[in-house]
């Protein structure tokens, strides 16, 4: 089909909605072993215009003269690689509306291009080896491969045009070997920022032109393979493999570990080991044709959609998994390998076993990665059109036949590049791009390439096209709905699987309430796991902002910090989100009764024994550990469960808490981290805390000088505040309700329930007014009244401050009694804040060593724990509230050696916070760069703090995570305690 172009003459290809022209056809991406390839990876001279037809196209022919030009580093993005005199444009990022007019296919005459120039000799044996090429036999004698170019590419090899191609994140290859020379090849590229693909390509992401994956030249000789497809599956009743691989081109298949050695097409069934994501073994086997020899990884495993579940190997599976975009912080997409093994090592470490790969095919050397280490992978396809839901779908391509072939093309490409990963279970359509014929098509063609596999597409909630229900975001409630098979839907879809492809939406503090999910897909059969959206914060490095997001460029449109929404940090630093994931999803179970002694072990592992743990027990008295030890664990079998007695406890103590830490460790080294790993744990108590008493012994005493004097402290008469304990000056301690809202407090504006953040703020609960009502001296206290209310309302706090002393302790009793209708709202948090001047660390007994709020907090290990003020912030790219610790016993804050410092008794556990600026500044903060310390350390210990949940794109926190406005009490006790000693980080 062809559309009237509207002016770029010989450019038509740009808004041409098939998928290109010139091309291979698609097929399995695989290295060579000895067919020589040659990278044309490196520094290519490149030129930027403003439309796709400002230049014409002599700079593709022999001796061009480019000395002008600036060069480029590919695989990169131009936006990126723009500096001082010579910008290339800017990242644009927004989520899902174009940032074009939506007018398909055409795109903006301002469409930034760019050429880019590539000049190479052959090496010195290539001529030679191109001379005995192989067009006798249909192939040609060297393929030039494109990885990945966003969005549409025009290639030229000395002069002369092969042909145009779309799908950004899928390989484009060439037929090559008849223009090429010994020396002085010049290799043109013009890339167009916008094209009908973009259409396609609505992913929420930056958009960032280029050739930003490899570009290679690859010899094919004669005899050479052109696509093979291994066949390997796996018979669990028989313990057997069965191994067939197709190949255009005949040849052998040598598998020395099994001693096969078999005509490619032959089928030959032996006794294998089976490869899992828990168990990821893979047989080193040689596809053998007449040109040359192909290394492959084989691994058997068999999926199958049995009895309503997704089982490989005939065991159901339970996804760990996370939504993985390509990000690099300077390099945007453009990944290399040791970045995609980082991600893979720490997805290992993390106890994550599955990825999906929103919403494109990834480099393919992360399926390697896959397949060796073990994840399960979800195999995305390079397709979303998120955007016609602006205007109710309508002209949406995936229901619009003229672009059917561009849609195949991309399934095709996925499938036949990725099909040899035994990593790769599922097949994805793509992402949010409505419903229509021409997904159902893909899946009608994948369905026919490649029956062993499953297809999913969120999209598609009758599962018409589908082998599993799958949905983004549901709230808990849907989830245990869907678990019991009460979500109704029609019969088909209420006999699948289900799985929760993206949710825990992880911007920003956060994601909160995965515990409470987990709990549901262990409990629910139906319910086979989910992806936490998502894996890493895409933000962009950058000297004015540290990380820069959507906006920080000038977009005319853009959708803010939504694209900073990841487990890991820009530079990938774990995010306190992912410490909670690799808790809430550990393998190991333990439970049991620390007074008893037992400790029940479960292995939750779906496939793999736990012959690779070790277990220790650690005994804690008040937080520190008075004797350590291995405990002996049977090798359980997935799902099976060992009740296992603890020693004795090595130290009798009475009045203090104590309790047990049991650890499951790495066994072994393995190749994804060390003996002594930290896979699982859990802590059992013996005794419980006691509260601390303070027997009001002082009597509260007027100094003469404008003070009041009451144990180690003194007050200001005329305000009834704090002024100093022991040593330690205490500046402005007052009842705090405010938390700079998180990005889930705020949630996202198409939200449909409350959201917290915008009604705190229109109730003023970031400007609470404190009016002194009394100082009142007693016999045995002073207490202070006041009345805490915003302007404007008839809502208030009435707060108490009772201060009493045994002589060298000080205690303060808090009492809030509400004032209003304060049913609807509840508080970010309830506690007091105050100042410190001469403070840098901390040490405390409670949850730690990173934050935690009330449904955050599974990975808070209780223990003594040290930092410095600074190391207690959590970075996130757009400041918000961070960095309480939980579950604080008592915690001292001072300043080193030669200063005391001031230690805090909780009545009740509290949450301790410290950090160098206010929560309003915090709040006012948009990056990390405009928080600049005070000489004041504002410490907040509160007794209530609300939940976070994952509303900036799913459901806020659940009821019990809400802190509802009530009367309440809680103490503290505050005393001069031995200077903090020196801390290290
Ligand atoms: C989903 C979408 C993702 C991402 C996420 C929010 O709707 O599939 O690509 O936009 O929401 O961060």
């Amino acid at each position: 089909m062809s559309f009237r172009t509207t002016g770029s003459p010989g450019a038509d290809y740009v808004e041409d909605v098939s998928p290109g022209s010139g091309t291979l056809p698609p097929r399995a991406w695989y290295a060579s072993s000895d067919a020589a390839s040659l990278s044309l990876n490196g520094s290519w001279r490149f030129r930027l215009s403003a439309t796709a037809d400002a230049e014409d196209d002599a700079f593709a022919g022999q001796g061009y003269d480019s000395g002008g030009w600036a060069e480029v580093a590919v695989p990169g993005h131009w936006v990126l690689q723009g500096s001082g005199d010579r910008e290339f444009g800017a990242p644009i990022y927004t989520n899902h509306r174009y940032p074009f007019p939506v007018d398909p296919p055409r795109v903006p005459t301002e469409n930034p291009t760019g050429d880019h120039l590539r000049f190479f000799d052959l090496p010195d044996d290539w001529p030679t080896l191109l001379a005995k090429g192989a067009d006798a036999d249909g192939t040609d004698s060297a393929v030039l491969r494109f990885d990945g170019v966003e969005s549409c590419a025009r290639v030229w090899l000395n002069g002369t045009v092969l042909g145009e191609f779309k799908g950004s994140r899928l390989p484009h290859e060439f037929a090559v070997g008849h223009l090429l020379r010994p020396t002085g090849n010049v290799l043109a590229v013009r890339v167009h920022q916008w094209s009908a693909g973009s259409y396609l390509e609505d992913q929420d992401q930056w958009w960032l032109p280029g050739i930003f994956r490899d570009v290679t030249l690859l010899h094919r000789p004669a005899g050479s393979a052109r696509d093979f497809f291994v066949h390997a599956s796996y018979d669990h009743r028989e313990g057997t493999g069965t191994l067939r691989v197709d190949s255009d081109v005949e040849g052998r298949i040598l598998v020395p570990g099994l001693d096969i050695d078999v005509e490619t097409g032959q089928v030959i069934t032996v006794p294998v080991r089976p490869w899992t994501a828990e168990t990821p073994y893979l047989y080193d086997a040689v596809l053998v044709v007449p040109g040359e020899r192909i290394p492959l990884r084989i691994g058997f495993r068999t999926v199958a959609l049995e009895d309503g579940l997704i089982k490989v190997n005939g065991r159901p599976l339970l996804f760990k998994g996370v939504n993985r975009h390509e990000w690099h912080p300077e390099h945007g997409r453009a990944l290399d390998l040791e970045t995609m093994r980082e991600d893979v090592l720490l997805m290992k470490r993390h106890n994550v076993n599955a990825v999906r790969t929103s919403h494109y095919p990834p480099h393919p050397a992360f399926l390697d990665l896959c397949d060796e280490y073990g994840l399960w992978v979800i195999d995305e396809c390079d397709l979303e059109t998120h955007g016609f839901t602006e205007q109710g779908w309508r002209d949406n391509p995936v229901d619009d036949d003229r672009w059917t072939p561009a849609l195949l093309d991309r399934a095709a490409r996925m499938v036949e590049r990725d099909k040899n990963h035994p990593s790769v279970v599922i097949w994805s359509l793509g992402n949010e791009a409505g419903t229509g014929r021409g997904l159902t098509a893909m899946a009608e063609w994948i369905r026919g390439r490649d029956g062993s596999r499953l297809i999913h597409y969120e999209g598609d909630w009758n599962c018409r096209d589908t082998d599993v229900y799958s949905r983004m975001y549901a709230d808990h409630a849907e989830v245990d709905r869907i678990g019991r098979g009460l979500d109704g839907g029609p019969v088909k879809r209420r006999q699948l699987p289900f799985i929760h492809c993206e949710y825990a939406h992880a911007m920003g503090n956060g994601p909160g309430g995965l515990a409470d999910y987990q709990r549901l897909f262990e409990a629910h059969d139906r319910i086979q796991g989910g992806f936490v959206w998502e894996w890493i914060d895409h933000g962009v490095k950058d000297e004015r902002y540290g990380f820069a997001y959507g906006g920080d460029f000038g977009e005319e449109l853009h959708d803010g910090n939504f694209v900073c929404d990841g487990l890991l940090f820009p530079d990938r630093t774990p995010s306190p989100g992912l410490l909670e994931y690799k808790k809430v999803v550990e393998p190991v179970r333990m439970e049991g009764d620390g007074v008893e002694g037992v400790v029940r072990i479960t292995n939750r592992y779906d496939f793999a024994d736990l012959s690779a743990l070790a277990f220790t027990w650690s005994y804690d008295v008040d937080g520190e550990s008075v004797g350590t030890g291995t405990l002996t664990v049977p090798a359980l079998a997935p799902g099976d469960s060992a009740d296992v007695k603890l020693p004795e406890p090595p130290v009798d103590v009475r009045g203090t808490e104590t309790r047990w830490t049991v650890r499951a460790v790495l066994a072994g080294d393995t190749a994804w981290a060390p003996k002594g790993h930290v896979v699982a744990w859990v802590q059992l108590w013996c005794a419980p805390r006691q509260s601390i008493g303070v027997t009001a012994r002082r009597r509260p005493a007027l100094d003469g000088r404008g003070g009041i004097t009451l144990g180690p402290a003194v007050f200001s008469a005329r305000t009834g505040e704090l002024v100093t304990v022991g040593g330690i000056d205490v500046s402005d301690l007052k009842l705090d309700v405010w938390r700079a809202p998180t990005d889930n407090d705020e949630g996202a504006p198409w939200q449909p329930d409350l959201r917290h953040g915008p009604l705190w703020r229109k109730l003023g609960l970031h400007r609470m007014q404190h009016r002194l009502e009394a100082v009142e001296l007693s016999d045995d206290a002073l207490t202070v009244r006041t009345r805490v209310a915003p302007a404007a309302a008839d809502l208030a706090l009435r707060t108490v401050y009772r201060w009493t002393s045994d002589g060298p302790r000080l205690k303060l009793t808090v009492s809030v009694t509400p004032e209003g209708d304060w049913h609807q709202v509840s508080l970010p948090r309830l506690g007091i804040r105050l100042g410190l001047t001469a403070a840098d660390r901390v040490r405390w007994h409670g949850g730690g060593p990173g934050e935690a709020y009330p449904d955050t907090g599974s990975a808070a290990m209780l223990g003594r724990w040290e930092s410095t003020v600074d190391d207690l912030q959590t970075p996130y790219v757009r400041p918000q509230e961070n960095g309480a610790r939980a579950g604080v016993r008592w915690a001292e804050i001072g300043r080193g050696p030669d200063f005391p410092a001031l230690r805090v008794e909780g009545g009740a556990e509290f949450w301790f916070t410290a950090r160098r600026w206010t929560s309003e500044q915090l709040d006012a903060a948009n990056h990390l760069t405009d928080l600049t310390p005070g000489d004041t350390v504002w410490v907040n210990l509160d007794h209530g703090q609300q939940g976070i949940g994952s509303q900036s794109c799913g459901p806020g926190p659940l009821p019990q995570y809400l802190l509802p406005v009530r009367p309440t009490e809680f103490s503290f006790v505050f005393s001069e305690t031995n200077e903090i000693n020196e801390i290290n980080g």
